[in-house]
């Protein structure tokens, strides 16, 4: 996969490219990371890549011929280009999961005031990462590459992220290590057992009861097996019985 970031601040991205699982994973050729100076795509002397608002008001808002001229420059047949905005659809595992599967993606980091609105027509996604607003988009994007580079074959084991928060549609079971006890506190007995049947129902079990405490609207969206039937009815007992 390529990705090809348009930011105004290149340099906020090296430590990020440059450290741990991203940075293999670009060393593996399993990734290439182009980073784009929407500078170099103005065409005043200055470099200007914004201007005032039209009918007024703060800030500055990027324009849609410096964005368009860098899209034609660095864009392919195969790119699906995405803007980074507070206004765009909520990004989640569901859409890094699509996202990974792409030959190409462009990331356009917003600034300032953000686009010109016409930028629009040229975009395929627009993506906020929560409802927060960042100073600019360079955050969102390295969030967004982040979570589709480690989906990429070969740049983690499948085990690592197959049973992650969101993968699943439930939450993560907890896990524990050394020490044993800490605190006076112990870990599971089932854990420690070496029964693998045991420790996968624990783990299922763990992981409904965390969803269904904390995040009741991912189970609405998850279809039960006759097994998770069975026990989100235990929980939900259990559940009444603290009350
Ligand atoms: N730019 C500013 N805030 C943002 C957000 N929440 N998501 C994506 N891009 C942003």
């Amino acid at each position: 996969m390529k990705i090809k970031i348009v930011t105004l601040f290149k340099e906020m991205f090296i430590p990020f490219l440059e450290t741990s699982i991203i940075k293999r994973a670009i060393n593996n050729k399993l990734v290439e990371v182009e980073l784009v100076d929407l500078r170099t795509y103005s065409n005043d002397k200055h470099n200007h890549v914004d201007d005032t608002p039209y009918g007024g008001g703060s800030g500055m808002v990027i324009r849609v011929d410096v964005v368009k001229r860098a899209l034609d420059d660095i864009k392919s047949s195969a790119s699906k280009v995405i803007l980074t905005t507070p206004r765009g659809i909520t990004y989640n595992q569901q859409i890094a999961n699509k996202l990974s599967k792409e030959e190409e993606i462009i990331i356009l980091c917003g600034h300032y005031e953000g686009f010109d609105e016409r930028v629009l027509d040229y975009v395929d996604y627009e993506i906020s990462i929560g409802d927060y607003v960042l100073t600019g988009g360079e955050i969102a994007a390295m969030t967004i590459c982040d979570s589709i580079i480690r989906l990429l074959k070969d740049v983690i084991k499948e085990e690592s992220y197959k049973d992650d928060s969101f993968q699943t549609g439930l939450l993560e079971y907890p896990q524990y290590t050394r020490p044993y006890i800490y605190d006076d506190k112990k870990v599971p007995d089932v854990l420690v057992n070496g029964n693998h049947e045991e420790i996968r129902k624990y783990r299922l079990y763990e992981s409904l009861k965390l969803t269904y405490l904390r995040r009741k609207d991912l189970l609405d969206k998850y279809s039960l097996n006759k097994e998770e039937e069975e026990l989100l009815k235990k929980i939900e007992r259990e559940t009444l019985q603290k009350k």
